[in-house]
């Protein structure tokens, strides 16, 4: 199912290695040509980059497009090694890092119909893809999460699991399990692996497209949230980013509505 790595494992994390160490090289070299009376002065120095040191190695599964893409996008900015898998990618996922400080599981659908309408084989696709696929990503990355000694998962639930709503019988069953899964592994795994996850509202992705394409049913979609507005990719690619590092670091178990406002408020 997972067959392909977009992001070349063999070139990023070079480029990413060989940062930090110039990075590390030139606070010393700043530390070595100063006057000696100034090492004190290092650990401030240090301080003042602290990003610097704490790029990380993070494997997002479904990071080609929508939120992943997002999620993907954002953590490059900010210098870390992503493996980005997914079905279109280039890799095979045999390059997967032997150290993982964070997973994101994106993979997901929508598939919206009438219980009566609802076959076996789809209620078993969506449980597939949107439950079984985080535990299979799960299982291939647990040993290198294991090896990086403290990691954060980042999966995704809908708002429509604690909010009950029609003709979402199937998702919503899917995703109750992965609530389900973030809690419970969030406390097999306490307290080397962190394990959260998202619940968004509508969001506009190619998953969504069939429900936001045209302007009146992007408009009349914002209006029924409280903030006015459906979401966007980057919306939740902050969540994502929050609860993969250091930020979060007393969070775990925990199912973030990012929903403008839909699940809780009338
Ligand atoms: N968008 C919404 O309105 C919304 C609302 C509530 C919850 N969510 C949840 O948020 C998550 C992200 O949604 P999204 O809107 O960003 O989805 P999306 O636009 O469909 O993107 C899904 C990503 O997963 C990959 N993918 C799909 N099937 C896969 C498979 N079988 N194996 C490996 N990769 C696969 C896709 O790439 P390839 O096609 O190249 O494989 C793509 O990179 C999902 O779990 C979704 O259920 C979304």
């Amino acid at each position: 199912m997972f067959g392909k790595v977009l992001a070349l494992p063999s070139a990023i994390p070079e480029a990413t290695a060989i940062r930090k160490q110039l990075v590390i090289n030139d606070l010393s070299i700043h530390h070595e040509d100063s006057n000696k009376s100034r090492s004190k002065c290092l650990p401030q120095n240090l301080s003042r980059f602290p990003l610097f040191l704490q790029y990380m190695n993070y494997v997002v599964f479904g990071g080609s497009r929508g939120i992943g893409a997002a999620v993907v996008e954002r953590l490059m900015n900010e210098g870390h090694a992503i493996w980005a898998v997914s079905r279109s990618g280039e890799v095979p996922i045999a390059g997967l890092p032997d150290t993982i400080d964070g997973v994101v599981y994106a993979p997901g659908s929508i598939n919206l119909k009438p219980f009566r309408g609802l076959k076996l084989d789809e209620f078993r696709a969506d449980f597939e893809l949107n439950a079984m696929g985080a535990v299979k990503a799960l299982q291939s990355c647990l040993p290198a999460m294991k090896t990086a000694g403290k990691a954060s998962v980042v999966l995704f639930s809908t708002v429509a699991v604690q909010s009950g709503m029609s003709f979402h019988a199937s998702i919503a069953m899917a995703k109750g399990a992965i609530e389900g899964l973030t809690r419970s592994l969030a406390a097999e795994w306490a307290p080397q692996i962190r394990v959260n996850a998202i619940a968004p509202s509508l969001v506009n992705t190619d998953l969504a497209a069939r429900l936001l394409s045209t302007p009146e049913k992007v408009e009349a979609s914002g209006k029924r949230h409280p903030l006015q507005r459906v979401g966007e990719p980057q919306d939740i690619a902050a969540a994502v980013e929050f609860l993969l590092g250091a930020s979060s670091d007393w969070m775990t178990g925990q199912i973030l509505a990012i929903d403008g406002g839909m699940g809780s408020l009338r």
